[in-house]
């Protein structure tokens, strides 16, 4: 790919999260999260996986940052765990707990990677969770503790923290089909979620603004446009009932202020007086996570009516998610048109496929090569068409555990093997350090 077409300081990073690869689940304190408890839930996750191993990244960091540093990204986007930090879920800090993150964003820092980190990557303290958890609207209180317990510390050198990571698959994924946790699959659960989880955005952003004052923070989110599963007026409808939920109802109260209808009238048992203007704070960036068109379908047994489903036609990952750039192009378009300028960061893009190491050990995957150049392409086209781009983050970094999906699904660009817990570079790795490093010559 032609590398020159970047901007000399066109940002590259890597992104995981804190339950997909830390491992340590016992560790130093940490409490257990809703994933811990849904993940020992039967049958809610593929074979009973946990993140109780995970990648160990927990142990290994030092290693992991090395390898970042070979690959020569600029950032490295992680989360922190809510569970290890406030194991009581509000109250008392635990040392140990934001010792690790002191000590990961050292190590980056010496290496000159800019840690990204994003405050909640869906691991609430299951204690929370038995206090009503993203129901209860002290949430926006408890998250806001939180907040100000991680920013007041790294603050002194963290410049980028996002209070959340695509808090729309938190609130449907979690609280109306319940496929990830919590687990909820009811109308109530969604709605009151997602007005309480928009209400913590606006009051964690506050806290960051008090604790890091010259730090970058914004929102980080799923967008991904929603097609009618067949061209009738039945899944037509569809497709909008789920673009409501997912790509608007957690951007326009922060860039407009309001909600879109027909939620505001939904929403309005939730929504007090003065909860719009809390939850429009300014942001200095957009986070936007793409991976693909998504099909919408009619769905009596869902709350809302609606389900995303299958893919009906064209080339697909291993997650059965359809592989074409043009959606993220459009995506970013479609922004621009609805919101009016803003500063992007693609904050996570990239696929799984089933690839398994060569008799030398190397993976070769030239299907992920081949995807990242389709997406990137397509980044460079809406670039050039007046989106103001600046960066891009592969997901993920290393091979982890996949929510639901447990550790079936391999979307790193280093192999991990999770029985000796060695890590080995793919073919990917090798082709991204070379554009980082021809996009920087050229
Ligand atoms: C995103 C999540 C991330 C990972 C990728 C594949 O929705 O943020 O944790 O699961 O999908």
């Amino acid at each position: 790919m032609d590398a020159s077409r970047f901007a000399k300081d066109f940002l590259w990073g890597v992104s995981t999260s804190c339950y997909q690869i830390e491992g340590a689940a016992a560790e130093d304190g940490r409490s257990p999260s809703i994933w811990d408890r849904f993940a020992r839930t039967p049958g809610k996750v593929v074979n009973g996986e946990t993140g109780d191993i995970a990648c160990d990244h927990y142990h290994r960091y030092p290693e992991d940052v090395a390898l970042m540093a070979e690959l020569g990204v600029d950032a490295y986007r992680f989360s922190t765990a809510w569970p290890r930090i406030l194991p009581e879920g509000t109250g008392a800090v635990n040392e140990a707990g934001l010792a690790f993150y002191d000590r990961l964003v050292d190590s980056l820092l010496e290496r000159s990677i800019e840690p990204w980190i994003c405050l909640h990557h869906w691991d609430l303290p299951a204690v929370l969770e038995d206090r009503g958890g993203w129901r209860n609207r002290d949430v926006a209180g408890w998250f806001a503790d939180y907040t100000h317990a991680v920013a007041s510390r790294l603050g002194d050198r963290v410049k980028h923290f996002f209070p959340f990571n695509e808090p729309n698959v938190l609130m449907w994924l979690g609280h109306a089909t319940g496929e990830h946790a919590p687990g909820h699959a009811d109308r109530e659960a969604a709605l009151a979620a997602l007005h309480h989880i928009n209400l913590a955005f606006g009051r964690s952003a506050q806290a960051i603004r008090a604790a890091a004052p010259d730090a970058r923070t914004g929102q980080i989110i799923s967008l991904q446009p929603c097609e009618p599963g067949r061209d009738d007026p039945a899944h037509r409808q569809a497709a909008e009932t789920i673009d409501l939920f997912w790509n608007l109802a957690m951007v326009d109260p922060i860039l407009l202020g309001r909600y879109p209808e027909p939620l505001a009238d939904m929403l309005a048992p939730w929504v007090k007086p003065g909860d719009l203007e809390t939850i429009a704070q300014p942001i200095n960036l957009f986070g936007l996570n793409h991976y693909c068109r998504m099909f919408c379908y009619p769905d009596p047994e869902s709350p809302f009516g609606a389900r995303i489903g299958e893919t009906p036609s064209g080339p697909t990952t291993d997650m059965g998610w359809l592989i074409d750039g043009t959606g993220l192009r459009d995506q970013l378009l479609r922004l621009v048109e609805r919101y009016g300028k803003q500063v992007f960061y693609v904050t996570e893009n990239g696929g799984a496929f089933p690839d398994g190491a060569g008799a030398d050990g190397r993976v070769d995957d030239r299907d992920r090569i081949a995807y990242f150049e389709d997406y990137l392409s397509n980044l460079l086209e809406a670039r050039d068409r007046g989106v103001d781009i600046r960066g891009y983050f592969v997901w993920s970094f290393m091979d982890n555990y996949e929510w639901s999906l447990g550790y079936a699904k391999r979307f790193g660009i280093v192999h991990v093997d999770y029985a000796t817990q060695k890590r080995t570079p793919k073919a990917s790795f090798d082709w991204l350090q070379d554009l980082i490093a021809r996009s920087r010559a050229a």
